[in-house]
């Protein structure tokens, strides 16, 4: 599959970032991240659960890696999925963490069909009404996540809920689809906002309004800087006391939860990772990124981990075009630190299971109490047709 022959002997050095060189390497790999912004740490985080899995495989050497940043910005992420093609020539994209971004790159890609495996963003869309058999996604979609939460906060007796999420797609599919499932099981939606993406610094009217709206709980999606300010700020409001909080998963990632300090303790969220799994895949997975990085991985390491693992096998199964590279991403299956993972033939997202977690104090800081796992969880096609 390599055009790394045509590569080495053109003008394309390349770039600074790379890890391997171009005569060694097989595989050319856009790694479209973003490196700076309010979901930078996610992007290093992805990064890292990647080369993870180059290294453990013992393959680094066979793949060039040409980094890009997106800065969390929809026209930055498309210019750079352009260059990624059209100037590095790269064989295959990984990454993208805004589902805002994914959107905007998702028509080039297919145009391009060049096979992009998403480590993160969860846009429905990508893998629904605008899916693409050049697509694959090894992350979880924004409904998948959060669809769940919506039965099982209803049985835990809460039938009244005000939600929250910043205003962009993201926040409202997440919000969006806890709601749906949330109204299905019985309950009733008081109140939303939407609040302004990489803007908002004080979260405070927000808050106001959502306690006047009398809710028995609120649930939320926020990630990154945008997390960590509004778990801070909800306790310093002094609103968690009178109405627990609950969300998707990655408003209390292992990655930052331990800046949010006690705030966090005892918010009640859902998610397809969280590194408390006790499985023999996920503890070995857990001392092999403690060793490289002296933490405890996050749902962000494990996407990036398995988007490493799913480009080897698809590479090792012997695809040698882009064609068949996309084809056998799409094949990808076998047990993990999350647990069992497949991709599903309709839709070219990952199934998965979806934890029910407690953020609880441990002896090293903050950690995940499992208290609820809905097994192996797909989405509908809604109207992917691949
Ligand atoms: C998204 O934009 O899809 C996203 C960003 C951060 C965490 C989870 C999802």
């Amino acid at each position: 599959m390599s055009k790394l022959k045509g590569l080495a002997a053109g003008a394309l050095a390349l770039a600074a970032l790379s890890t391997a060189s171009a005569a060694e390497a097989e595989t050319r790999v856009g790694l479209l991240l973003p490196y700076a912004g309010v979901y930078a740490a996610l992007g290093e985080e992805i990064d890292a659960g990647f080369q993870l899995a180059l290294e453990e495989a013992g393959m680094t050497d066979e793949f060039a890696i040409v980094r890009e940043d997106t800065e969390v910005k929809p026209p930055v992420g498309l210019a750079k999925a352009r260059k990624l093609v059209l100037e590095d020539e790269v064989d295959v994209i990984v990454g993208l963490v805004s589902s805002g971004v994914l959107g905007a790159v998702r028509d080039f890609v297919d145009g391009a069909q060049v096979p992009l495996i998403v480590a993160n963003a969860g846009n429905d869309d990508a893998t629904g009404s605008r899916c693409s058999k050049y697509i694959t996604r090894v992350s979880f979609s924004n409904g998948q996540v959060n669809r769940p939460m919506g039965q099982w906060m209803y049985d835990q007796g809460i039938r009244k809920v005000y939600t929250l999420a910043p205003d962009y797609a993201a926040g409202r599919q997440m919000v969006g689809a806890f709601a749906e499932a949330f109204r299905q099981a019985g309950g009733e939606i008081v109140g939303e906002d939407f609040t302004p993406f990489r803007k908002t610094q004080d979260f405070g009217p927000y808050l106001t309004k959502a306690k006047a709206a009398g809710p028995d709980a609120i649930f939320v999606f926020y990630a990154g800087g945008e997390a960590i300010s509004f778990v801070k700020q909800y306790d310093s409001f002094g609103i968690k006391a009178d109405i627990p909080l609950y969300g998707s998963g990655f408003l209390t990632s292992p990655l930052y939860v331990n800046a949010e300090g006690p705030a966090a303790e005892g918010v009640v969220t859902a998610l397809h990772y969280v590194p408390t799994i006790d499985t023999p895949e996920n503890r070995a997975f857990v001392e092999a990124f403690r060793a490289r990085t002296d933490r405890a991985p996050s749902e962000y390491a494990v996407q990036g981990y398995d988007a490493g693992r799913a480009l080897i096998e698809a590479v090792k199964s012997g695809a040698d075009s882009r064609e068949a590279l996309a084809s056998a991403l799409a094949k990808v299956t076998y047990t993990g630190p999350r647990g069992p993972v497949k991709i599903d033939p309709a839709t070219n997202n990952i199934v998965q299971n979806i934890y029910v977690y407690e953020t609880i104090k441990g002896d090293g800081g903050l950690t995940q109490k499992i208290v609820g796992t809905v097994e192996a969880v797909a989405d509908a096609p809604n109207g992917c047709k691949l």
